[in-house]
């Protein structure tokens, strides 16, 4: 961001209580000095803003050329004060700020496509550079929407450039491991009568049989993982509205892949009394009539799993001895309008995962992370026995922010653990474990007694993705199961027949 040599090129006015001509002198004065000081604190030499030109009448216009050291919006803040200062002895005040002109030239290489950005009253592409000009006043400068205009758009130059880019970086692989299947488990499940597509998108009816699977995979958990690490179950709310999003950072990018929630305009019987009539008369249930009675989304379904339970601790100090705290969630369903194409077990639009949430000191967090991928590395090798790899990749926080790379602090991130899928020669991803830094606690102003940094990580466990590799790997038949996992599934339930 920083490099970008961005110009700005403003015309502001300083709403005066009384028409300004007689302190003149002493406004000259002060748009002097600001020009040799106020507007170059900060920049390097011969850098900074300039006042090109000014008036007064009932206003005080000032004419801002600046480049990216102090902005021009910057500098007709840095104004205000020293303006009131020269004023008072005629007992006349600043009233507002009014921004008449504010054009901003940022360089790239090519035009982005047309974009409907609050405050931007237009965009042009002129020679490598693109010329915003905005529609604001006071209330925008003061609370730094330009700033935010200005990175945005910087973003979009750079995402449209380099591409967003995802990390990955190979931390450790099993061996090669022979499959003893190597057909789409999806396929071979629906074959065998083991699940059946449900009435919505990516959703699966889990028949007893893989029920009792993904039952042995969560006991697996618990005698693990759970209890040896000391976990304490919660529930956190399926549901999740707006101000958690806004705190966890989804609210950046989460709405073409969310499943919005909204609630009934109203609980009024009559009000929906048409709907229930149309509907029985037309056996038709009225979309475009509910469409209309159905109030705004109130936020979304289960996406990520963690965020919501940190409103238990929003705004909270928790003393140091308490922690680490390790807590886990197996309570419902998470939801993504996943991309088209069918993709099986793989892929689901609904799923179920355990998610497990520690906080602690950074230290803790780390430690942590060791402990819980020693009993992973366990679990897949010596009781799953699978064909899997683990690597370092762009954190789930910020893919899920729609950005890429890499966070500053290198111990903060994501680990992804990838299964082979002989069937496609592809890997997929089937849990992560992250260190969420100090990213959750902030957003949710959580504090430590004793000042000290607070930092939490979690890990997703899929059922339906550890259900996907294994059956991937091993087929169906528990025959070719690993000893130790074929014992602790037992028996496999035979319920329906169907004719
Ligand atoms: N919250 C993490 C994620 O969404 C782990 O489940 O990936
Ligand atoms: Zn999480």
């Amino acid at each position: 961001m920083n490099e970008v040599e961005l110009k700005f090129h403003l015309i502001g006015r300083f709403k005066l209580s009384k028409n300004g001509a007689e302190a003149k002198d002493g406004i000259a004065g002060v748009i002097d000095d600001a020009n040799k000081n106020i507007l170059k604190k900060g920049a390097p030499k011969g850098r900074g803003a300039e006042i090109v030109s000014w008036g007064v009448d009932d206003t005080i216009m000032v004419e801002i050329r600046s480049d990216r050291y102090v902005r021009a919006h910057d500098a007709l803040l840095r104004l205000r004060k020293p303006l009131a200062g020269a004023l008072g002895k005629y007992r006349i005040g600043i009233r507002g700020i009014e921004v008449e002109k504010f054009t901003i030239t940022i360089p790239t290489e090519k035009p982005l496509k047309k974009l409907k950005i609050p405050f931007v009253r237009s965009m042009q592409y002129k020679s490598g550079n693109i010329l915003l000009e905005l529609d604001i006043t006071g209330p925008q400068i003061e609370g730094r929407v330009p700033d935010r205009i200005i990175a945005l758009i910087v973003d979009k130059i750079k995402s449209q450039k380099y591409g967003k880019k995802e990390h990955w970086e190979l931390l450790w692989a099993s061996k090669e491991k022979t499959p003893k299947f190597t057909g789409d488990p999806t396929q071979e499940l629906i074959k065998r009568g083991w699940i059946k597509h449900g009435s919505c998108r990516g959703q699966w009816i889990f028949g007893s049989q893989i029920t009792k699977v993904f039952r042995t995979f969560e006991q697996i958990v618990e005698e693990e993982i759970l209890k040896p690490l000391g976990y304490h179950e919660m529930i956190f709310p399926k549901v999740v509205a707006w101000d958690v999003w806004r705190r966890s950072g989804h609210a950046k990018a989460i709405y073409p892949e969310m499943y919005y929630v909204c609630p009934p305009k109203t609980r009024d019987e009559a009000y929906w009394e048409d709907v229930i009539d149309h509907y029985k008369v037309t056996l038709e249930v009225p979309l475009d009539m509910i469409k209309e009675k159905i109030d705004k989304p109130i936020g979304g379904l289960c996406y990520a799993q963690c965020p919501p339970a940190w409103g238990f601790l929003e705004g909270e100090t928790l003393p140091d001895d308490i922690l680490p705290i390790c807590v886990f969630d197996g309570s419902g369903t998470s939801h993504r309008y996943e991309s088209g194409g069918i993709r099986g077990i793989e892929r689901m639009d609904e799923f179920h995962r355990i998610e497990l949430l520690w906080i602690g000191t950074p230290e803790q967090i780390a430690e942590h992370s060791k402990k819980l991928q020693k009993r992973y590395k366990h679990i897949f090798e010596d009781v799953l026995d699978l064909q899997w790899r683990m690597a370092w990749v762009t954190p789930w926080f910020m893919a899920q922010e729609g950005l890429g790379g890499l966070p500053e602090k290198k111990e903060v991130g994501t680990i992804d653990y990838e299964a082979f899928m002989p069937y496609s020669k592809k890997w997929m991803e089937f849990q992560n474990l992250s260190n969420n830094g100090d990213k959750y606690p902030a957003g949710f102003n959580v504090k430590l007694q004793s000042g000290k940094e607070l930092w939490s990580g979690c890990s997703g466990i899929g059922l339906e993705r550890w259900a996907a590799a294994f059956f991937a790997q091993k087929g169906v038949d528990p025959n070719n199961w690993p000893n130790k996992f074929r014992k602790m599934v037992g028996d496999l339930p035979d319920v329906f027949k169907f004719l």
